[in-house]
């Protein structure tokens, strides 16, 4: 499914700490955030969009967990909400398509609603941010995000993919020439959050699950279209 242009040079990836967005802090996943995944990936409503079956265990997430931590060339970044004091209150919702019960009954998502929707407490600096998504590279020039159901519609897979994108052309400079995201036809949401950043559809084809539809991002068009954006971790 990966259809790279690639050039003669093979730049090195470039290390990365974190990325911050005006309500994000996109840091690098750890072994320790296999709980906040399996809560995420565990979900029917977040993993029909993957191909990908649910979770059902701890273990599996785990293991998925290994395999990328493996993998240093892939980036993948967890998502961290800022305290609302930071960003502006976001109010943290049970979409209707979701599951009511197995959201309002997870520890994590309850954690996550509450960090988000309560004013904040003072903060010490190692006072943990609630985990509320993973977006990152999981092969090649493959992008690829997943967020809490209680999160969506407030722009954050958005705010998280245009600054994530700087990062993108940067780690693979010289190497790939467009980044790559594959979504199913029906993923309105998915659809949109690629449109507004900048991608272009390429192919459609086929309907429901057994359907594809990819689109690009050329990093010429990307330049064109976007100022530089400091990040943190930038030289
Ligand atoms: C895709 C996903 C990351 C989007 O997260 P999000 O934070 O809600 O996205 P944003 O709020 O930034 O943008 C969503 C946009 O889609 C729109 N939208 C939502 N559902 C839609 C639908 N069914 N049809 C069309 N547009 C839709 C929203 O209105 C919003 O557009 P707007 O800002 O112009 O109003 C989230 O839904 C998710 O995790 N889905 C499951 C996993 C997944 O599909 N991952 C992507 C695989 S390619």
């Amino acid at each position: 499914m990966d259809t790279a242009t690639t050039s003669s040079s093979t730049a090195a990836p470039q290390p990365v700490d974190e990325i911050r967005t005006r309500r994000m802090v996109l840091r690098p996943i750890r072994k320790d955030d296999a709980h906040d995944f399996f809560s995420l990936r565990s979900r029917p409503e977040v993993m029909y969009y993957t191909l990908s079956e649910p979770d059902t265990e701890l273990r599996q997430t785990e293991t998925w967990l290994a395999e990328r931590l493996a993998q240093p060339d892939y980036w993948s970044f967890a998502i961290e909400l800022l305290p609302s004091t930071d960003q502006g209150p976001i109010r943290a919702s049970v979409p209707s398509h979701g599951s009511q019960d197995s959201i309002n009954s997870d520890p994590a998502v309850v954690a996550a609603v509450a960090a988000a929707a309560a004013p904040s407490p003072p903060r010490s600096p190692t006072t943990k941010r609630p985990v509320i998504g993973i977006l990152g590279i999981p092969r090649q020039n493959q992008i690829g995000y997943l967020l809490q159901p209680a999160f969506w519609g407030h722009g954050l897979a958005t705010e998280a993919l245009r600054a994530f994108m700087p990062r993108f052309f940067a780690h693979v400079a010289g190497s790939y020439e467009h980044a790559v995201a594959f979504t199913l036809p029906g993923n309105g949401a998915s659809r949109k959050v690629l449109e507004k950043v900048g991608f272009r559809l390429v192919k459609e084809e086929g309907s429901g699950r057994d359907g594809n539809v990819e689109f690009h991002l050329e990093r010429k068009d990307w330049e064109e279209k976007e100022s530089p954006v400091m990040v943190m971790g930038d030289a």
